[in-house]
C-alpha cells in the first residue's frame, strides 16, 4: 500500500508511518518541520495551513507521489492549552483539515481524520463511560475541541456531497514512544518523566482528573486495521473511539512514573486547567467490533516501557 501521512514528523506519524514501512508498505510524510526522531520517513516539508485550491496530484504548486491508496490526515495544532492561548490557531487547524479533504476529493482518495476525545466535552457523570454517539458541538471545551467538531463536520458533508470516504479516530492521551520533545509539546507523561528524573517539582492540574491513556502501539494497531479495512472497502464511513477503555488519575500515572524512575516527586496539586477535559473513559466496542482492536498495554505497563526509552533518547541526544 502507498500512504500519505500529513503530522509525519508527530507522535502519533512518527509511530504510525514506523510500523507501516516495518510492514511493507510505501509511507509518504508531509510536516511543516522535519522528523526529529527518523530520517527514514521521506517527508516532504509544507505548510498545510496556508489555503490551496489546486489540489491534482499535490497540494499548490507541491506533487505528491502518484498512486496513493490512502491519506492519514494527523496534521494539527495539537496542543489545547496552546489554542485557548491563540484561538487563531484552531482556523489553522480547519484550514488543514479542508485541505487534506479538498486532496482526497481531488485525487478521488479515502481519508483517515484524526480527532479526539476533546469533541465530548466534559459530559456528566453518568455518562463516564462514553460512545461515539455521545458528541455535541454544544460541549466543545476549548478552541481545540472545536477544531475536532469542525473537522469533523467537514468530512461528514465531503462524505455526502462528494462520496468521500473516510474513518474518524477519536483518539485519547496517547503516550509512549516519540513523544518527548518536550519544548514543543507539553506532553503531561513525558514531562512528568523529566522533571522527576531530575527531582525537579511537578504540578498535577486536577485531583480528580480521570482520562483513558491510550499507549501509543495500541493507537496505531487500531489506525493501520483502519487503513487495512478502508483501503479494502470492507470498512468505511465510521467514528471511532481508539482509546484503552479504562479511567486513570492523573494521580496513579505519577505514582506509575516515580516508581519507574525511582524518585519521590515533588509534587503540587491544583486545579484543572481552563478548556481542560476532566473525566473521559472511552467505550471501545465500536472498535472492537469493527476493527478487532484490542489494546493490551495498560498504563502500568506503559509507563514502565515509555520511561526507559525516554530517559535513553534523551542520554543519547544530550538533552539536559
Ligand atoms: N496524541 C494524542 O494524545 C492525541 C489525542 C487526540 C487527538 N490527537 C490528534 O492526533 C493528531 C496527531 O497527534 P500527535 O500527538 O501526533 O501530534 P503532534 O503535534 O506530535 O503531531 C502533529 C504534527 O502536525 C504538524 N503540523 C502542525 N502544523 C502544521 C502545518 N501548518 N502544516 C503541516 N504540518 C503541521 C506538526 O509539525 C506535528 O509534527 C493531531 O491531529 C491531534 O490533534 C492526538
Amino acid at each position: 500500500m502507498r500512504v500519505l501521512i500529513t503530522g509525519s514528523s508527530g507522535q502519533i506519524g512518527t509511530n504510525l508511518g514506523l510500523k507501516l514501512q516495518a510492514e511493507g508498505h510505501d509511507v509518504f510524510g508531509v510536516d511543516i518541520r522535519p522528523n526529529q526522531w527518523t530520517d527514514k520517513i521521506n517527508t516532504t516539508l509544507q505548510d498545510l495551513s496556508v489555503r490551496y485550491d489546486n489540489h491534482k496530484g499535490g497540494i499548490g504548486a507541491v506533487a505528491y507521489p502518484a498512486d496513493l491508496d490512502i491519506v492519514v490526515h494527523l496534521a494539527a495544532h495539537a496542543k489545547v492549552h496552546e489554542l485557548v492561548a491563540h484561538p487563531w490557531r484552531a482556523m489553522e487547524n480547519m484550514m488543514m483539515v479542508f485541505n487534506a479533504a479538498e486532496f482526497c476529493r481531488q485525487n478521488d482518495l479515502p481519508i483517515i481524520f484524526s480527532s479526539s476525545r476533546e469533541t465530548y466535552g466534559n459530559l456528566p457523570a453518568e455518562d463516564f463511560v462514553v460512545e461515539e454517539s455521545f458528541a455535541n458541538f454544544k460541549n466543545a471545551a476549548s478552541p481545540y475541541s472545536a477544531t475536532k467538531l469542525g473537522g469533523e463536520a467537514l468530512i461528514y458533508s465531503y462524505a455526502r456531497c462528494y462520496d468521500l470516504r473516510y474513518l474518524i479516530f477519536r483518539f485519547s492521551n496517547v503516550y509512549g514512544r516519540y513523544d518527548n520533545d518536550i519544548l514543543r509539546m507539553e506532553r503531561v507523561i513525558p514531562l512528568f518523566i523529566y522533571r522527576i528524573s531530575r527531582d525537579e517539582p511537578i504540578t498535577v492540574y486536577g485531583r480528580d482528573k480521570l482520562l483513558d491513556f491510550t499507549y501509543v502501539d495500541d493507537c496505531v494497531a487500531g489506525v493501520s486495521a483502519g487503513i487495512d479495512k478502508l483501503v479494502a472497502g470492507t470498512v468505511e464511513n465510521h467514528t471511532i473511539n481508539l482509546a484503552y477503555g479504562q479511567g486513570r488519575s492523573l494521580l496513579d500515572m505519577t505514582e506509575y512514573i516515580a516508581a519507574a524512575v525511582g524518585k519521590q516527586p515533588n509534587m503540587t496539586i491544583e486545579e484543572s486547567l481552563l478548556g481542560e477535559v476532566k473525566h473521559y473513559i472511552a467505550n471501545i466496542g465500536k472498535a472492537r467490533a469493527l476493527l478487532d482492536y484490542t489494546p493490551t498495554t495498560t498504563l502500568e505497563e506503559g509507563i514502565t516501557k515509555c520511561v526507559p526509552w525516554s530517559l535513553d533518547w534523551w542520554a543519547q541526544n544530550g538533552v539536559q
